[in-house]
């Protein structure tokens, strides 16, 4: 990772804001290049992500953007026990951004002890100190998911590395990212009032496939920031079970989002306009959102800054500070 970083880590909105500019930083050297394709001549069998909350969001990106080109299985555990399938032959990204989360440590050992192939991702802490086979540093002073564009284009990049396909240009995506953000206030609603629209109620974000990450990214972010409940389903297996549970009786609870893919197939965009109509006939305050960016990678990572502001400007609304997690450091104090 190059060049100084322009951003006031004491600042949520500062570091929000600063997506494009930790996307375009977060490309490889060529030293790593090099390490990450000495694995690949191993001809790895499978590829996994451990890490948890912030640390998990990049991982869970990186695999819904390759799941439907990659021959190799990719999977993405957020706990400190594994599956028995992921042993020898297989690569696995650990990742905590402090470098000290106790689910994370476990898991590598687990990993160690099993032989695989590990790549570790920190700022610091206990997990920079592992002997693991490739040590990707991270930069300091960040809230952990305040880092998720840095996470995410340096594990893109030595995931397709270890893949041996082409590696995405980042500063083109950040590209893509900025013209999308201009558009704002069309298709897409400013931050500001798509958080003004949520005001006193519980958001909750449906995605399906690509979008569905974006989705839980965006309920942990209005967790962690804006400290309200948020929920996330996935689309379109909630309308199968959830949609049941919008009664009349709750309506102006929640503040529903649908994300909604320029690429949807006939039968899902469909699917999402009706739901939409039947959540509103039921009382609910319910919108769909449309990214404008060209790919798909383009729509997470769009609407992904997009929400993550938006998350900020809910912090402002709820008067919360979006920086401290006072529960979450309590709980991992305690289990020291
Ligand atoms: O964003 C946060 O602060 C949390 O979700 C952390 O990412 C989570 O608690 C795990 O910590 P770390 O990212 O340091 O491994």
């Amino acid at each position: 990772m190059s060049s100084k970083l322009e951003v006031n880590k004491n600042d949520m909105h500062s570091i929000v804001k600063s997506f494009p500019q930790l996307l375009r930083h977060s490309s490889l050297d060529v030293r790593l290049r090099e390490q990450l394709a000495e694995m690949r001549d191993d001809r790895p069998t499978g590829i996994c992500f451990i890490g948890m909350g912030g640390s998990s969001i990049a991982g869970g990106y990186v695999a819904t953007s390759l799941a439907d080109t990659s021959r190799q299985p990719i999977a993405v555990v957020r706990d400190e026990s594994l599956p028995e399938y992921i042993g020898q032959g297989y690569v696995s990204f650990v990742v905590s951004y402090s470098g000290n989360t106790q689910e994370t440590l476990d898991a590598y050992e687990i990993l160690a002890e099993r032989g695989c192939h590990t790549v570790t991702m920190a700022s610091g802490g206990l997990l920079s100190k592992k002997k693991a086979d490739c040590f990707i540093r991270l930069p300091p002073g960040f809230p952990p998911r305040g880092a998720l564009p840095a996470m995410f284009g340096a594990l893109l990049q030595a995931t397709q590395t270890i893949l041996g396909v082409p590696t995405t240009d980042l500063n083109h995506m950040a590209e893509e990212i900025n013209l999308a953000a201009d558009s704002w206030g069309g298709n897409l609603s400013k931050p500001a009032a798509l958080a003004e629209w949520m005001r006193g109620r519980i958001p909750v974000f449906m995605g399906s496939r690509h979008l569905y990450p974006v989705a839980y990214r965006a309920k942990c972010q209005m967790n962690e920031n804006a400290k309200t409940e948020a929920f996330a389903s996935p689309f379109p297996e909630a309308t199968h079970n959830e949609l049941e549970g919008f009664t009349e009786k709750r309506a102006g609870s929640f503040a529903i989002v649908l994300l909604k893919s320029r690429a949807e197939g006939a039968t899902n965009a469909k699917r999402l306009d009706i739901v939409a109509e039947i959540l509103s006939s039921a009382g609910h305050d319910c919108t769909i959102v449309t990214a404008s960016a060209p790919t798909q990678m383009g729509e997470m990572l769009e609407l992904t800054y997009h929400l993550d502001l938006t998350s900020v400007e809910l912090a402002d609304i709820n008067g919360v500070d979006p920086l401290s997690v006072p529960k979450i450091s309590a709980l991992k104090k305690r289990l020291k």
